[in-house]
């Protein structure tokens, strides 16, 4: 019930900030939701993948970060998508990617900033595949380009699953630790990945499915700080359980679950 209003205000939220017609050009009825944060550059790689058919429309905004801004949009066939758009204009948002960035042998990054802002969001595409393809419980990603990744959007009409902070009391149980443990194996194991900002706030729960998402600082296992982050990731998520009543294992022991040979 209280769930069910709290979507209806959310809802209420999104029409708020919604339709806002900005950068409208001749002819072009696709992306009405552009906003000032925006600069040219990033107007114009939205419409790059509007011309190729990976984005029909843009709707509304889901949530509005100080590093990212996720709107809900349309594929071409209806399907609803979440575009995650990186701003390209926070300084300290730069010193924190970079100590995720060097250390992790996949990627390579440079000085400038548009580039590094660049880097992260392939880093998150191809962070979410990898996690995805080890059978990870992710949103599926779809595309991405410059500052802006494409995936399944997590929710109905729009509006986002809750978060696993957001879920009441009575649905914060053993099962749904559980499910979070087993995503963590296939992570860790499987994908060879520490997602290093695990917590519940990046936990998302649809029904009974649990989905890891924001993945731009997930590192790889020979990041030198990968033991650190993942301490850390299942430090945060048992004390969630913890808090909320639920029996949760010692942090060594899932630790020491995690690196069995
Ligand atoms: N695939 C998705 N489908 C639906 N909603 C999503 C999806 N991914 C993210 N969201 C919503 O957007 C919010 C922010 O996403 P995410 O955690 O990836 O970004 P962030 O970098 O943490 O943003 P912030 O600057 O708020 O910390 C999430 O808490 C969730 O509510
Ligand atoms: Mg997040």
């Amino acid at each position: 019930m209280s769930r069910d209003f709290e979507e209806v205000a959310r809802r209420e939220e999104m029409r708020k900030v919604d339709w806002r017609r900005i950068k409208r050009r001749k002819g072009d009825e696709v992306l009405e939701t552009v906003e000032e944060v925006f600069d040219r550059k990033t107007v114009m790689a939205l419409y790059q993948m509007i011309n190729r058919g990976i984005i029909g429309g843009m709707r509304g905004v889901v949530k509005a970060g100080k590093e990212s801004r996720i709107y809900w949009a349309k594929g071409t066939n209806e399907e609803d998508l979440a575009v995650k758009i990186f701003l390209t204009s926070s300084m300290e948002f730069k010193k924190s990617m970079l100590q995720y960035i060097h250390g992790d042998p996949r990627f390579k990054v440079g000085h400038d900033y548009r580039r590094i802002v660049y880097t992260w969001a392939q880093k998150e595409f191809r962070n979410l595949t990898e996690a995805r393809n080890a059978g990870v419980p992710v949103p599926r990603p779809i595309y991405a380009y410059e500052n802006i990744v494409v995936m399944e959007f997590i929710g109905l009409d729009g509006v986002p699953s809750p978060l696993l902070k957001e879920l009441p009391r009575e649905e914060i149980t053993a099962e749904v630790y559980n499910e979070i443990a087993g995503a963590l194996d296939s992570l860790y194991r499987k994908a060879g990945l520490v997602h290093a900002d695990l917590s519940e706030y990046n936990v998302m729960v649809h029904g009974n499915k649990i989905f890891l998402i924001d993945f731009g600082q997930a590192v790889s296992k020979e990041h030198p700080m990968a033991e650190e982050f993942l301490r850390r990731d299942i430090g945060n998520i048992i004390r969630f359980f913890e808090r909320a009543g639920i029996d949760a294992p010692k942090e060594e022991v899932v630790l020491r679950w995690l690196k069995r040979p």
